[in-house]
């Protein structure tokens, strides 16, 4: 079992709950190889459509982001975290994932992402957790995975040394309850009737596709289309 790890930053709650994740996967699944990236001080796509048109490796930013995106295809389980900053995704975490866009579902997906599990987590002072762990999942969704687990924690703080005991306690039994069901699933997700309906559309999309002939030419070389 292959998990990666991409985190906003190497500190904070955020942080730990995913810190937490691992180690109770790595418990009952002690064969668990995990990597793990800090997406801090990443720069935002600059829109220059290179990745669509000319090909994912003429992006400015390629160096940056590709090792992580080839981590993510060689994984069973991608972690994405990321604070709550005024209600959404942190920065860093929002420019990595502008990247990924290549790889959605209109444009080139991996056939390797079929099968995995992805798994949102957030912190938050008081509100908007939910609402990260949502747009992380839209990700995961985009990206033709498979199943999904969203963990947002409201910790009333704003540091985790000092979040109440009670709370940590609530958050580890929450954190467990999903290992468990990570360590069950992986290797045998399969993806929604919903997600597979899209990509089934989309083969009509790429058949008539003259604007990014790159992606026309990558759903041939799949055999997704003639
Ligand atoms: C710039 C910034 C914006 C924040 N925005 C919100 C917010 O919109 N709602 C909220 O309840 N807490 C907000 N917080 C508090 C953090 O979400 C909270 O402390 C979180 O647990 C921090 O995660 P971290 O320790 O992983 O950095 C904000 C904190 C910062 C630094």
């Amino acid at each position: 079992m292959k998990i990666v790890a991409i985190h906003s930053k190497k500190t904070g709650s955020t942080h730990a709950i995913s810190q937490m994740l691992l180690e109770e996967i790595r418990r009952l699944r002690p064969d668990a190889e995990v990597s793990e990236f800090s997406v801090a001080g990443f720069k935002p796509c600059v829109g220059c459509f290179s990745c669509f048109a000319k090909g994912e490796e003429t992006c400015p930013h390629y160096d940056s982001v590709h090792p992580l995106i080839t981590a993510m295809e060689e994984s069973d389980v991608v972690v994405l975290d990321s604070p709550t900053y005024c209600m959404g995704m942190s920065g860093a975490m929002r420019s990595f994932t502008e990247h990924l866009g290549y790889r959605w579902f209109a444009h080139r997906p991996h056939p390797a992402m079929a099968g995995k599990i992805g798994v949102a987590i957030s912190t938050t002072g008081s509100m908007g957790a939910g609402g990260v762990t949502k747009a992380l999942k839209a990700q995961f969704f985009g990206l033709g995975m498979a199943k999904y687990f969203r963990l947002g924690f409201a910790v009333m703080g704003f540091d985790w040394k000092d979040i109440n005991p009670k709370k940590k306690a609530r958050i580890r039994r929450v954190v467990r309850r999903t290992a468990r069901k990570i360590a069950a699933k992986s290797g045998k997700a399969k993806r929604g009737v919903y997600l597979r309906l899209i990509l089934w559309a989309m083969r009509f999309v790429q058949q008539r596709n003259t604007w990014f002939p790159l992606d026309r030419q990558w759903w041939q070389d799949q055999g997704w289309i003639k």
